[in-house]
């Protein structure tokens, strides 16, 4: 088939690469030339493992190209998928829906045959409707350019995998005809026996909102728990641990520390409650306030026991943090917690060194306030406290004797609860994790 990618960021990269790997002729779209040409000449705009070998292999078959003009993409597609981003508004909690409205606009003008145009991005309920109005009144075609919508639950890190073999597939149509487009195109999926689920508009969108905000309501639970231990000397991972056996419960998700970040979570509960509350209903999603809360307090909570743990303040001391995307295999820094805590400590005057196997780029023009450093030795140089806080595998295969010599004090709070705190105690190391008792010093 003629596949359409309109948006090439993280969502739209992967899609686009994917398809063409599913066999179908596909043209990339994006208004920013200079993503258009570092993916034409097969780099990858961001760290995603898999990915720089599937484009190339995209671009070498011939079935995979990229544009920055909508006339093409439209004159190209049967099927035009909106990849584009729908961040937080300003100064509000709802969605930003101005990329999707002026992705549709750009391409709707140019439509003159019969087509779809199947929506991805995460949007709050009712967006697919109001966008299948505007497109039927703006394309030649009219009614013809029909849209459905198709929720994509990829994860970052394993974003290829999650969207060649994803756990199901969710198409939100209104005719038969475009479920049997979507069949067609996700043949290969089916084949490997991925549910399928059809539906309306609406419910696909809220499939997508729900979905998150399950599990951002999963990592909060796990957080307060962990507040609760902290409370009274008990063990957040024993204690997920076995509520994790309760097939019910699960054990995913249920990784306590410095909570979640990134571009999905954080903005889609905010967008989903302020939908809710557009809809008078806000009560019923009020407890999604509460998950942002303890999400947030989980930064300011590892703040505090940092300052505990240097004596009571920052002021002249050096810390560092190990890792600054929102989570390891990734680039990735879009409300990262780890980030976060550490300009709250560079605020109250710490020297504050930041290390990342792959977000220094990143990390570097955002906050110029921050030492950004290559190595984790020349970071831990001379250290007051290390701050463990996005858990790359890099730092549990270090050698907690050896990093002892690097630092000026061996001091670890390890945010993630993900290093071995046996070993890094064995060596001599004052520890503190979150929700859960440290072993202390040995030696
Ligand atoms: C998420 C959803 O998982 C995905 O289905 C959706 O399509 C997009 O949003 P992603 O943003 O890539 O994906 O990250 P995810 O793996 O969900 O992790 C989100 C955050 O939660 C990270 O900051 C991670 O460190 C944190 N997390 C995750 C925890 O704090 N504890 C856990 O147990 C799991």
């Amino acid at each position: 088939m003629r596949i359409t990618v309109i948006g090439t960021g993280y969502l739209g990269a992967v899609h686009a690469v994917c398809m063409a790997q599913a066999g179908h002729e596909v043209l990339g779209l994006d208004l920013d030339a200079a993503k258009i040409d570092a993916l034409s000449s097969g780099r990858a705009p961001f760290f995603e493992p898999g990915l720089p070998e599937l484009l190339a292999e995209g671009l070498a078959s011939g079935r995979l190209a990229f544009t920055t003009d909508p006339a093409e993409a439209a004159a190209f597609g049967e099927v035009h998928f909106l990849c584009v981003g729908t961040p937080q508004q300003p100064g509000s909690n709802a969605a930003d829906l101005r990329y999707l409205h002026a992705a549709v606009e750009s391409l709707a003008p140019h439509l003159h045959r019969p087509c779809l145009v199947v929506g991805k991005s995460t949007v709050p309920v009712g967006t697919a409707a109001a966008l299948a109005a505007k497109l039927a009144e703006l394309a030649p075609v009219g009614a013809e350019a029909e849209l459905a919508w198709n929720p994509e639950f990829l994860r970052e890190g394993f974003a290829v995998e999650d969207t060649l073999r994803p756990d199901r597939l969710v198409v939100g149509v209104t005719g038969e005809h475009a479920e049997a487009v979507l069949r067609e195109v996700y043949a290969p999926v089916l084949a490997l026996g991925t549910p399928w689920i059809s539906t309306d508009l609406a419910t696909a969108e809220l499939v997508k909102t729900a979905a998150n905000s399950f599990l951002a309501t999963k990592i909060s639970f796990i957080n307060a728990m962990a507040e609760i231990c902290d409370a009274t000397g008990a063990d957040v991972t024993t204690l997920a641990d076995a509520i994790g056996h309760d097939a019910r419960i699960g054990r995913r998700f249920l990784d306590a520390g410095l909570g979640f970040g990134g571009g999905c979570l954080p903005k889609d509960i905010r967008a989903f409650h302020a939908r809710a509350q557009e809809l008078g209903v806000g009560s019923a999603l009020d407890f999604l306030g509460h998950v942002d809360t303890i999400n947030l307090r989980q930064r300011t909570r590892t703040v505090d026991a940092a300052r505990e743990l240097l004596g009571g303040g920052f002021a002249g001391r050096q810390v560092t943090v190990l890792g600054v995307t929102f989570k390891p295999d990734s680039d990735d820094i879009r409300d990262s917690p780890s980030l976060h805590v550490a300009r709250m400590i560079a605020a109250e005057g710490a020297e504050v060194r930041v290390h990342d196997p792959e977000g220094l780029a990143n990390a570097k023009s955002a906050h110029p306030e921050l030492e950004c450093v290559d190595s984790v030795e020349d970071a831990c140089a001379g250290a007051d406290l290390l701050l463990h806080l996005t858990p790359w595998r890099q730092y549990r295969e270090l050698d907690p004797a050896e990093v002892a010599t690097w630092v000026r004090a061996p001091r670890l709070l390890d945010g993630r609860n993900a290093l071995d705190a046996s070993r890094w105690a064995a060596a001599g190391w004052t520890l503190r994790l979150l929700g859960k008792p440290a072993p202390s010093p040995v030696g």
